[in-house]
């Protein structure tokens, strides 16, 4: 009997501002999702001002109905929105009407089905202020690097490394890279997370899936400012997959992320427990949370609370340096983000504007 894990997320209104979610919200979406026969269990979180459905079902991925659902759900949530006038009312849903496949509607999703093992640890790590090019390094780091991962040295299950499917989101191709043979090849692309991103993640013993991330890119689809897409990861952990501390091992480094203010600074990526999950320092610094559950014949049994936990102080305090570094920067790059990412902002009016006033220098 196969699984489907689903976790499809959304911002449809920020409180106060993009800071985080009204709880009237997340208690319709508790009520919708408890109340469906589509699923067999669900779980309701947000991290920042984003509303997460974790959700398991027997009906595959890509599922119309399943999307439905979740569809339905973050339009009611924005009618609530819209009546407490929270900012960005359904924000991220940028079609008027559902259309068979939630891809492309706006929401972030990422799913996987599979045979579940006798014992199912999951984690989902969500995150709020950045992009989903935020995973490669840490997916690098869970399924190909040694120095974090014992297990790819260890355990015969993993010790033939893992396939990273990677998506390029400008020219929307993919490719696989087989690691540890190719790690030199796919670094060249996955070091650039603005274009390129992983999508997921097989172990080669088995070919099963072990991890899955939301890559969508709104900005793209929209054609104009419209925020980051916020993104989430799956990662099925133990015998054969990286142990639960082996896939939280890569947050112990806050890495620079594209996201922050205005979708348009580089900063750390904090991790976080649930209680800390509302980013308000120049609307931030980004952060990732991390829910870890054991399935059971589909029911979601917990959560834990990973990042929450006291060995994870280091790396907030470290995140907190970076970002009082990273923002005496101002409105200079690096600390801003490239010219090419500034596309959607203010960029091409005050460029139009000066236009007549640039002036041909002779070669
Ligand atoms: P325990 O002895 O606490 O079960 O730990 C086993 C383990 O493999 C930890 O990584
Ligand atoms: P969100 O993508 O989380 O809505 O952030 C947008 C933003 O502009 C934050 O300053
Ligand atoms: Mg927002
Ligand atoms: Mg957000
Ligand atoms: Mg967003
Ligand atoms: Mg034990």
């Amino acid at each position: 009997k196969k699984i489907t894990l689903t976790v499809i997320k959304a911002d449809v209104g920020g409180c106060v501002g993009h800071s985080s979610v009204h709880p009237e919200l997340l208690e319709k979406a508790k009520e919708m999702l408890s109340g469906s026969p589509l699923l067999i269990d669900s779980y309701v979180t947000h991290v920042g001002d984003d509303i997460n459905l974790i959700m398991t079902h027997e009906a595959g991925r890509n599922n119309g109905e399943v999307h439905q659902l979740a569809w339905d759900v973050f339009v009611a949530c924005t009618d609530v929105a819209k009546k407490l006038k929270l900012y960005g009312a359904g924000q991220d849903l940028l079609a008027d009407a559902f259309s068979g496949n939630i891809k492309g509607l706006g929401p972030g999703i990422a799913e996987m089905e599979f045979e579940e093992r006798e014992s199912e640890p999951v984690i989902i790590f969500m995150a709020d202020k950045t992009e989903p090019g935020a995973w490669n390094l840490p997916l690098y780091k869970m399924f190909a690097d040694p120095f974090n991962t014992i297990g790819l040295v260890i355990d015969p299950k993993m010790h033939k490394g893992f396939d990273f499917d990677v998506r390029d989101t400008v020219e929307n191709k993919k490719i696989i890279f087989s690691t540890p043979e190719e790690i030199y090849d796919m670094l060249v692309f996955i070091g650039a997370p603005g274009r390129f991103c992983v999508k997921r993640v097989f172990q080669r013993e088995t070919g099963d899936i072990a991890a899955v991330s939301s890559t969508q890119r709104l900005n793209l689809m929209a054609g104009r400012y419209v925020g980051k897409d916020d993104p989430v990861c799956i990662v099925r952990c133990q015998s054969g997959f990286p142990a639960v501390g082996e896939a939280l091992e890569p947050f112990t480094y806050p890495h620079l992320v594209a996201g922050w203010m205005r979708g348009s600074h580089n900063g750390p990526l904090m991790p976080v427990a649930l209680k800390d999950a509302h980013p308000t320092r120049f609307d931030g610094p980004p952060r990732v949370i991390a829910l870890g559950f054991q399935l059971s014949e589909g029911k979601l049994i917990g959560p834990q609370d990973l990042f929450d936990d006291p060995a994870f102080d280091r790396a907030r305090e470290l995140a907190n340096n970076v970002a009082d570094y990273m923002r005496r920067m101002g409105p200079f790059e690096p600390h801003r983000l490239p010219l090419d990412e500034m596309e959607y902002t203010t960029m091409p009016q005050v460029s139009k504007r000066l236009k007549e006033r640039f002036i041909s220098l002779r070669k």
